[in-house]
Formats: C-alpha cells, structure tokens, sequence
C-alpha cells in the first residue's frame, strides 16, 4: 500500500512518516483533496510538488493571499487584447469577431486545473478570505465551472488537489469535511537525520548526529519560531561549508545559528542553552 509510495517519494528525497504516508494513499485512492497543516516549513508545499513528480502530472500551484478573487483563481478575459482586436478589424474594416472566444481567455490556475491532468496546489489557504474558501468549496464538490459567455467547463480528469495551510486561522468546518485532514508534525530524530543524509550529502556523521540532537533540543524550548526541516537542512549545509573551511566543530554549528532561527529572541534563549544543546 504505502511502500510503493515511501519508496518514490525517497527517490524525489522526500522522506514522510507512516502517517503522511497513509493520508496521500487515500486521498489518491478515494479522490479526496488533502488539507496539510503543519508549522513553517515541515514540508507541506514540498508534498505537492514530489507527488506531481511521482504521479507524472502538472503541479499547478494557487498561492493564495489576503483579497485573492474567485476570478484572480479562475480566469480573466483579455481586455486589451480584445481592444486591439476591434481597432485593427475597425482599422481594416473587416467585421469584428467573436471577443469571448478562447485566444481571449486567460487562463488562471483553478481552470488551467480543469483543463489539464494535475496536481493542483491551493498553498496557504488560510491567507485568502473566508468568501474565497466559499467559493472554493464550490469548486472543490463539482470540478466544473461555467463561463457565461463560454459555458461549464467540466475537468477532463478530477485533480489531485492538496491544500495547506500554516493555520493562521481556522478553516471552515464545510471544507475540511469535504477534505482529508492531515497534522504534519515535525520530524522524530530518525528521519530527520535521514532527510540530512539525503539533502546534504557528505556531512561527516558524527556532524549530522550532533546537528540533529541540537534541533531535537532546541524544538523543545520555548521558541517564538521552532525551526523546520527546511531550516534544520540549511544549518546543516551552512555547517558543512564552514567546517570545509577549517572551522571546528560546534563552532560551526554556533556561527551559523542565523539559518537556523529567525527571531533575535530565540538565539538568545538557544545560546543559554548552548552547552545542554552541544554547542
Ligand atoms: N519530509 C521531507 N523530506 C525531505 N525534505 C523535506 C521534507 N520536508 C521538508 N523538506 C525540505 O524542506 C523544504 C521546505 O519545505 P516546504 O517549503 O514544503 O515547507 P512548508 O511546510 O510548505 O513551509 P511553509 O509553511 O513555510 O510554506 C523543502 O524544500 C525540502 O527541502
Ligand atoms: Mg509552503
């Protein structure tokens, strides 16, 4: 069941638990979008592009954000397109053609989605409006749209849709229930030692031992922003680099603190710490 999938998510060197595992398996096998929550950084975006590699599909991404529109989402006709289109027909006087056809359609990422086999992202969800989680909901039950002047669109193949979200605020009850729901929650010591292996080949190993002990340990202080795997990969390449460059171990680990927090406040609260951590 999930082997097949663990196996080619690690060939994209993704590396996700049991748990992750099991949501993407049924999403896939029951067709039902997958909302990923989880702190900054554990890999929630990362998911969507390995799956559209692993499944041989488009990755069509919807960043959303404050103020985002059903249209902004959807499509927009081409209005100086269709201006100059009735100036050169008035200037050659020929008669002016059909302006809502498709050359006039721009395309936007919830009906490119409709249009072509993929996976489609909605990454942020949180950040958009309550409406445009309304709408999206719509969306999200028919996979079809219609275009007054064009008419209802259907999807040639329902997408694979993954939605995250940093849980800035709550989503709608409608929406999750339409959705499967999954935490992910940051990496134990194991696989992220093995995400290290993976992403920053050539780390001594005594090096990603210690490194990864250290984000354990700091993780489990009271920090305004815990570092993510995508933080934890960075430190470790940061170290990596100065360590090449003769600087000794933990040193290195200390010096390059900056990639791995990104609060004034929490490096101090780590540095007070810094011996317990190994640093
Ligand atoms: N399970 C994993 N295996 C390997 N690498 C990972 C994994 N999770 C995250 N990463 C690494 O961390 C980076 C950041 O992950 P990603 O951008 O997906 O985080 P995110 O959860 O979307 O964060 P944000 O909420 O800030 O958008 C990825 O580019 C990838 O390099
Ligand atoms: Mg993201």
């Amino acid at each position: 069941m999930t082997e097949d999938l663990q196996r080619r998510f690690a060939e994209e060197r993704y590396l996700a638990d049991e748990g992750l595992l099991t949501a993407v398996h049924l999403a896939l096998s029951l067709g039902r979008p997958l909302i990923l929550e989880g702190e900054p950084g554990v890999g929630k975006t990362e998911l969507a592009k390995v799956l559209a590699r692993t499944q041989n599909r488009e990755l069509i991404r919807l960043q959303c954000y404050e103020g985002l529109d059903a249209a902004q989402a959807l499509y927009e006709w081409d209005h100086p397109k269709q201006l100059l289109a009735i100036r050169s027909c008035e200037a050659e006087g020929r008669p002016v053609g059909d302006l809502y056809a498709d050359a006039y359609l721009m395309e936007r990422p919830l009906l490119r989605a409709l249009r072509t086999p993929c996976v489609l992202l909605i990454d942020e969800i949180d950040r958009a409006d309550s409406e445009f989680e309304a709408f999206l909901l719509e969306f999200l039950s028919d996979f079809q749209i219609t275009i007054p002047e064009l008419g209802t669109i259907a999807a040639v193949e329902p997408p694979i849709v993954v939605l995250t979200s940093n849980r800035t605020r709550e989503l709608h009850d409608a929406l999750k229930r339409r959705c499967l729901y999954h935490w992910i929650a940051f990496p134990e010591a194991e696989r992220e030692r093995a995400i290290i292996d993976a992403r920053v080949p050539g780390l001594a190993d005594e090096a990603a031992a210690s490194l990864v002990a250290a984000v354990t340990g700091v993780r489990a202080l009271k920090l305004i922003k815990p570092p993510g795997i995508a933080e934890t990969i960075d430190w470790a390449q940061a170290a990596k680099l100065l360590t090449g460059e003769g600087a000794p171990w933990p040193l290195a680990l200390r010096r390059s603190l900056g990639l791995l927090l990104k609060e004034a406040e929490d490096t101090d609260v780590v540095l007070e710490h810094a011996e317990a951590l190994g640093l």
